[in-house]
């Protein structure tokens, strides 16, 4: 086969696997899943630049960072020898017109041997130096500091973050103080997870029973995504949540505002919500921080503040009246496999009161 015909026969295969490939997923999607599942308003999510690993915003990112530079020039120093000295030999030894004995063979050098073992070996010695180094000390949290902990546990499908000293317990929302430490446990409460923020530190696995370490402290205030990178069942592409980095200042005001129970409406619309959810099987699997409330399940999010966070099911819908309208129809609408099951039953009033109450969760 010559040339172009070897290139055309690659094109002609990459042009038809374009099209073959997502028919089909198409067509299986459009089996699995509802329809109108893919052409939802969504909310914004941020993952961060594409680049964000390299754009760190914690000083355990910015070792790994580092190390990824490393190892990049490292690899682009090998590359451009390898090459150079490959094409150098290739043009040197090339047959040319006129020739008539081959280019001088070397069999069983010793001094070519030993330096093509040994310049190897010093770059494995020295790659493998730094790596250590870095593992070593993105796993070490500064001597003497006292770290924030802060418990990620990984739900199907969605995050549970604890903070033990804070006495706070919220959902798929993680607020932390910049330049301050923080101890991120990593647990699970189902399947294995991965809990990311690229910008904040390495992925690390969410095992059941398991406490996994994360440290970091974050630079720079603002808001960061993070996602679970582990695929642990039918709604693994939503398990989203964001983390807030805010001054010091802030963060007190929004743990203060966490801490303190949720305001029980006394009339309107949300008033009449609230007695829906009281007496339906909401308080069986959320949680509702307030005197008297019957709402302490913690088989999902917490919901005494939910209204403050940004989105309905981990990314899933909108923080909206109408999303949570939607939601409490039918959840698997927004997020097919969720394990919450609908409420279909309820007339469109009380649909709507009972989303009122939980937009009044501020
Ligand atoms: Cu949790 Cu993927």
């Amino acid at each position: 086969m010559s040339m172009p015909t070897i290139v055309q026969a690659g094109l002609h295969g990459l042009t038809k696997k374009r099209v073959v490939v997502p028919a089909a997923v198409l067509a299986a999607g459009a089996g699995l899943w509802p329809s109108g599942a893919f052409a939802l308003p969504r909310p914004s999510w941020n993952p961060g630049p594409p680049w964000a690993p390299v754009d760190p915003k914690a000083a355990e990112m910015h070792m790994i960072s580092n190390l990824f530079w490393i190892m990049l020039v490292l690899s682009a120093i090998i590359f451009i020898g390898v090459t150079g000295v490959l094409i150098y030999i290739i043009m040197r030894n090339s047959a040319r017109p006129g020739d008539t004995e081959p280019p001088r063979q070397i069999y069983g050098s010793r001094p070519i041997e030993i330096t093509w073992t040994a310049i190897p070996f010093v770059i494995l010695v020295v790659a493998f130096g730094f790596t250590v180094k870095y593992i070593h000390d993105i796993n070490t949290p500064p001597v003497g500091s006292h770290p924030l902990d802060v418990i990620a546990r990984g739900h199907q499908w969605w995050w549970e973050f604890d903070y033990p000293t804070l006495n706070i317990t919220t959902a798929n929302e993680v607020h932390v103080p910049a330049n301050v430490p923080l101890h991120f446990h990593v647990e699970s409460a189902d399947v294995i997870h991965s809990f990311w923020v690229p910008q904040l530190q390495r992925q690390v696995d969410a095992n059941p029973g398991q406490d996994n370490a994360v440290f970091a402290e974050m630079d720079t205030p603002g808001i960061y995504g993070g996602d679970c990178y582990e695929y642990c069942g039918d709604a693994h592409a939503w398990m989203k949540f964001r983390m807030v980095v805010q001054p010091r200042a802030a963060f007190n005001a929004w743990a203060a505002h966490m801490k303190g129970p949720a305001v029980k409406p006394t009339s309107g619309l949300a008033a009449a919500g609230e007695k829906i959810f009281m007496s339906h099987t909401c308080v069986e699997c959320h949680t509702i921080d307030m005197k008297g409330s019957k709402a302490s399940g913690t088989a999902a999010p917490n919901l005494t503040h939910l209204a403050s966070r940004w989105t309905i099911g981990a990314g899933a819908a909108r923080m909206t009246l109408g999303d949570a309208m939607g939601w409490v129809h039918q959840p698997s609408h927004f997020k097919p496999g969720v394990l919450m099951p609908g409420y279909p039953l309820l007339s469109k009033h009380d649909t709507k009161a009972l989303a009122a109450y939980l937009m009044s969760l501020k």
